[in-house]
């Protein structure tokens, strides 16, 4: 199962946000509230919002089709850090995780990191996503730091901070 990883255009948004909803529900109901999703899937997955990000040098959207089909994508930015990249975002059709699809988005964005003069890989995960944290460390990141962040509306993103050497 080789997945085509190629970059998001414009014509992907709607599926992507679909996708990002049946994500979501399944990894995070039982994680944040359901005001917490709707909340944050309104504020990342806003069509205006991704058609910036798009538009912007330094960040990347990744889609992973199989036959045609979007199963999953990921976004990349450089970070206020020098030499990190931030992998933004990553999530992979329910029915296909847990079969190399989001390792293969890693090493894409790994690969990227690199041409782009990066030693450092980092992500933010939710503390209780323990199937993403050991995903991740499967795919060689260790949890660097913990941190608390208010993203208003009375809610907060408590997550660890996972990084990946890459040389
Ligand atoms: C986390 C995620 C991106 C990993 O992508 P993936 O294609 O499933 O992962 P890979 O096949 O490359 O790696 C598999 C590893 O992920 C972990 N994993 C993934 N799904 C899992 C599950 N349902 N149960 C337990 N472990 C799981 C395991 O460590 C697994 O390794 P193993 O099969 O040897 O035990 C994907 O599972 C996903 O989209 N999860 C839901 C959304 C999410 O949490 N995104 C990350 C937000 S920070």
């Amino acid at each position: 199962m080789t997945p085509l990883i190629s970059p998001l255009s414009s014509n992907d948004i709607e599926t992507v946000a679909t996708l990002a909803r049946i994500v979501w529900q399944d990894t995070y109901s039982g994680i944040i509230t359901q005001a917490q999703i709707d909340f944050m899937l309104g504020q990342r997955y806003d069509t205006r919002r991704l058609l910036e990000e798009l538009a912007m040098p330094q960040v990347w959207w990744d889609k992973a089709t199989l036959d045609g089909e979007l199963v999953a994508f990921a976004s990349s930015l450089l970070s206020a850090t020098p030499g990190e990249m931030k992998l933004d975002k990553i999530y992979v059709d329910p029915a296909r995780q847990r079969l190399g699809l989001g390792g293969r988005l890693i090493a894409h964005v790994a690969q990227r990191a690199l041409a782009q003069g990066c030693s450092t890989l980092i992500l933010a995960v939710n503390k209780r996503n323990e199937r993403a944290i050991a995903a991740y460390r499967k795919h060689g990141f260790f949890v660097r730091n913990a941190v608390c962040v208010d993203i208003g509306n009375d809610f907060v993103m408590d997550d660890f901070i996972m990084a990946r050497l890459l040389r």
